[in-house]
């Protein structure tokens, strides 16, 4: 671009946030640069959600080979080639990272590959250069969060960005931390053959999980040889690998875990430091940058949307919220709204939400009904093997409109968009119910828990 000319809009960071809010900018017409220090794809693409699901792919495929001859098929030995496993799953975020690229030349979006600091709230200054443009959107994320644990640089105490890229297949895994991060590691090393121990402060693991699917987890966690820990305060990781020993304290008095392998998975923190923000007065929730409704800051004309602004730190909330502030940026008046937004959690078995929890709707005063409808009770999954979970139902009591739906159980992840859409649209227990549903398919679990809503589900026996 020539020297003084200025971008409609810049983007400080190209995760699924940044880069989704480039793609649709450019879509309006604007003018739209983005600024990226590392590679296009942001944590979800690089070291979070990309990497780990097909880190879980193999080891699903791993599983699958193990129980072949339950359908039949024989198998001769099975075993997992560890830097194979690391390698596909590079070659599968290299191929995305480039599609992303492809995606910003056919958008005619300039790239500037470099730390972008903002030096006014028109500037952003990327090495030497200069990038000027009429609004700015901040994207730039999240980072693994640190607690004050003496032992936790010891060699061999791993986050989860150097875990993906571990040369060797550890045959002991600690896991600091029973949240997201830290189920779905467990899910994946567990199934890959590693002995595999969880040791979360709080009482239950999985926290913004509805309770009684946590706890339902959990059991399938430890009926898979997961020790998994509550109530339990770290205070320390000592020792070497193979022997890394991570102490805590609970209600029974003091307990060591031993693994060859440590993992720190405490939640992540917005990533906002030395990039100016303090400088030019932007005004702050602790690490995370204040936004209004709008996802504008204190600061107007500069925008800021996914991990960075705290809140519900997910790869497709920021995507949406990216989608707002160009939106907003470009001269509109559009609120965010977090109604209706599903999570995935891609443990085996799946895990996924949408919409209240039990113990908010009860919190609320809300009038409600609860209906279940268990997998093992569906002919899909008896095909598939795969009869661990449940769907859950919330909805109101009175209109019969879903409030929240919670599933455990195979494709879990994909079946809850259902509920988001009936959330999304308003509709009822009976508007699910009657839509006809494919035979056989997963999302009958989901028009079976419907129907416990009225008369009673079809392939359920009364209790
Ligand atoms: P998290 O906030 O989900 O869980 C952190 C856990 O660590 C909590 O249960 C907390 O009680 C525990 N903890 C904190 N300090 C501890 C200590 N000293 N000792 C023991 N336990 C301790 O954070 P996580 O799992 O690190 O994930 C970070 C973010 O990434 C989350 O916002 C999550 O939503 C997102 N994410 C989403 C995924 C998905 O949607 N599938 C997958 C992975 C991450």
């Amino acid at each position: 671009m020539e020297e003084g000319m200025e971008y409609d809009i810049a983007i400080v960071g190209g995760g699924p946030g940044g880069y989704v809010a480039a793609i649709r900018a450019a879509q309006l017409g604007a003018k739209v640069a983005l600024v990226e220090k590392e590679r296009l794809g942001g944590t979800c693409l690089n070291r979070g959600c990309i990497p780990t699901k097909a880190l879980a792919r193999s080891a699903e495929a791993f599983h699958e080979v193990k129980v072949a001859q339950d359908f039949g098929v024989e198998t001769s030995t099975v075993a997992i080639n560890f830097p194979q496993i690391i390698a596909r799953k590079n070659s599968v975020v290299n191929a995305l990272v480039g599609s992303i690229e492809q995606l910003m030349r056919a958008g005619g979006i300039k790239v500037y590959d470099g730390l972008g600091r903002l030096t006014s709230p028109r500037t952003i200054k990327v090495d030497e250069e200069e990038v000027k443009a009429k609004r700015i959107i901040l994207a730039t994320g999240s980072v693994p969060a640190r607690i004050p644990v003496p032992g936790l640089d010891l060699p061999g105490v791993v986050t989860s960005n150097e875990i993906l890229d571990i040369a060797e297949f550890p045959s002991s895994l600690v896991i600091i931390g029973g949240g997201i991060i830290g189920v779905e590691f467990a899910s994946i090393f567990g199934v890959l053959g590693s002995k595999v121990a969880i040791v979360e402060m709080l009482p239950q693991i999985m926290p913004p999980v509805d309770d009684e699917i946590s706890r339902r987890f959990g059991q399938v966690l430890r009926s898979q040889g997961v020790e998994v820990h509550t109530g339990a305060a770290v205070k320390m990781v000592q020792g070497e690998s193979p022997n890394l020993e991570v102490v805590f304290d609970t209600a029974k008095g003091e307990k060591t875990v031993t693994g060859e392998m440590v993992l720190v998975a405490v939640g992540r923190s917005p990533y906002t430091e030395g990039l100016g923000l303090a400088e030019i007065g932007m005004k702050m929730n602790r690490r995370a940058v204040a936004v209004n409704e709008y996802l504008e800051t204190n600061i107007p004309g500069v925008y800021a949307i996914g991990d960075a602004i705290g809140g519900i730190m997910l790869a497709h909330v920021a995507s949406y919220e990216g989608e707002i502030a160009v939106a907003n940026a470009l001269g509109g008046e559009q609120r965010v709204d977090y109604r209706v937004v599903p999570n995935g959690i891609f443990t085996y078995p799946e895990i996924a939400g949408v919409g209240m929890m039990e113990k908010e709707v009860r919190d609320a005063e809300i009038p409600y009904k609860i209906s279940r409808f268990p997998f093992s009770a569906l002919g899909r999954a008896q095909v598939m093997g795969e009869t661990t979970g449940t769907v859950k139902l919330i909805c109101n009591a009175e209109t019969g409109k879903v409030l929240g739906m919670h599933i455990m159980g195979p494709h879990a992840t994909d079946l809850v968009q259902e509920g988001a859409l009936a959330m999304q649209l308003g509709a009822t227990a009976e508007d699910i119910s009657h839509t006809i549903h494919s035979h056989p398919t997963l999302p009958e679990a989901i028009m079976e828990a419907a129907l416990g809503q009225g008369l009673g589900s079809i392939h359920l026996r009364k209790i």
